[in-house]
């Protein structure tokens, strides 16, 4: 049976009805829109529109219909329209007359837009406490690699020196904003849409802050049109979620260049490693590269919102409940990605000594060696050009700028003395570079205490 029959003479044709029908995704949200029922009606009856006995059956109903789903006593009907319609026809099976009342001021669509919204929020605190956990496993590994020297890149070619924890902390840092863009999407997603109605509010008196206020939201939508058709907010979740998948991808496409045989910095557990039908050699990062393709379908995700809503006339269309399987997709396929993340990053084993070879021999302290001739007095562009010709010099001879003898530095520019090997010993290269925001590992480990207090003080908010 229908919400609307007394308009129609047929049944929906029973494919259509699997068509029109969101039942099999919006199932999920139960709880939240148990949770709206409820605090819609004790503000109905506080308001007079309906009697305290018919609040109170109601409540009990819907308390009870909660309990039931969540013993497995009570299966979700999948012919159900959608999880509104199955929860109010339960209810009214159960309770009668009271259950036709609870509708009363409301349509499904501030419905909806309430639901969505609940179980967002909750999906942002989870969200939440997966990024502080990488935050912490990455805070950690760059205290202990603090000075872990390593080759830094650009275009991937070896460029200057840093060391293993400054490189986790510049991921460190994109958590940390994807952080605050998680939390500041999440405000703006604060309010109550109830008392919309369809699109044009209601006649009824509704006190639809106090209805926010027993939900636990800020505030309430300002403008009833705008508080059925704004699905805004999932998009702009689904946009901080792809940025955190970009952000996860890239570092999966760094973990898995690592451990190849050609670099070698690090080694992946085998509880998080797969390896080969056919070669018994392979150890495969089949981790970071899921992580890495997973990306591409929350991108997916976010074009499917934009598109959805890009031609859609004020209010509802029925378009919009194409958001939720988007936007669930997104959570769930970024909070499996963590699961999987974490505690892979935490457990791989790191290799400073292949780190340190391979900064040791891609002459990443050219440009230390010509800042040397800068500090006796050279001009850095003929310093450039000077320490351009030793790197020439030693490619051809097989040699480093460590093994290159002094009188062939001096052979190219006088100013060289003893002093140069010094000036471009690795450690010394790395530790000179105190600038605010450098490799420095006195540097690296203020990042580290830089990001664990914010990091404390997001979680003293959570309590
Ligand atoms: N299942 C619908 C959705 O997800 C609920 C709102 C239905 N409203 C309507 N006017 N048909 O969008």
């Amino acid at each position: 049976m229908k919400l609307w029959e007394g308009r129609f003479r047929k049944e929906l044709d029973k494919k259509t009805n699997d068509f029109n029908s969101s039942i099999s995704f919006d199932s999920r949200m139960f709880r939240e829109d148990i949770a709206g029922s409820m605090a819609h009606a004790a503000m109905l009856a506080k308001q007079g529109i309906i009697s305290g006995e018919d609040a109170k059956a109601i409540r009990d109903g819907l308390s009870d219909i909660l309990a039931d789903i969540e013993s497995g006593k009570l299966e979700i009907d999948m012919n159900a329209e959608d999880i509104h319609t199955f929860v109010e026809a339960e209810l009214t099976a159960r309770i009668g007359d009271a259950g036709k009342r609870l509708h009363t001021g409301r349509s499904r669509n501030d419905q909806v837009a309430l639901d969505i919204r609940l179980y967002l929020k909750n999906q942002c605190a989870a969200l939440r406490k997966q990024l502080i956990g990488l935050i912490e496993v990455l805070c950690d590994k760059a205290e202990k690699y603090s000075d872990a020297v390593m080759p830094g890149y650009t275009h991937l070619q070896r460029a200057q020196p840093i060391t293993f924890g400054h490189h986790l902390m510049a991921y460190v840092e994109m958590f940390l904003r994807d952080l605050s863009r998680l939390d500041d999407a999440c405000k703006r997603m604060d309010v109550s849409p109830l008392g919309s109605g369809a699109l044009a509010s209601t006649t009824y008196p509704l006190d639809r802050e106090a209805v926010a206020g027993e939900l636990g939201l800020a505030g309430v939508t300002n403008n009833s049109l705008d508080g059925v058709s704004d699905r805004d907010f999932a998009i702009e979740l689904a946009g901080v979620i792809s940025i955190i998948m970009v952000h996860l991808s890239r570092f999966s496409e760094e973990i898995i260049l690592w451990c190849s045989w050609e670099f070698k910095f690090i080694e992946l557990d085998d509880a998080f490693s797969t390896g080969s039908s056919i070669m018994p050699q392979k150890k495969n990062p089949d981790i970071a590269e899921l992580v890495r393709g997973k990306s591409g379908r929350v991108f997916g995700d976010l074009m499917a919102l934009l598109a959805v809503m890009k031609g859609l006339p004020l209010a509802y269309n029925k378009d919009m409940q194409e958001d939720k399987e988007a936007i669930f997709d997104a959570f769930d396929t970024v909070s499996m990605c963590l699961t999987a993340f974490t505690p892979m990053v935490k457990t791989m084993k790191v290799n400073t000594e292949n780190m340190r070879k391979a900064a040791a021999g891609g002459f990443i302290n050219a440009t230390d060696c010509a800042d040397y001739l800068v500090g006796k007095g050279l001009p850095f562009r003929d310093a450039y050009k000077a320490t351009g010709t030793l790197v020439a010099l030693c490619i051809d001879r097989g040699l480093t700028l460590e093994t290159l003898p002094l009188e062939d530095y001096k052979s190219v520019c006088g100013l060289f003395g003893e002093d140069v090997y010094e000036a471009i010993s690795l450690d010394r290269c790395v530790a000179m570079r105190k600038v605010y925001g450098g490799p420095a590992p006195e540097n690296v480990r203020g990042q580290v205490s830089r990001a664990r207090a914010i990091v404390e003080k997001l979680k003293d908010l959570e309590k």
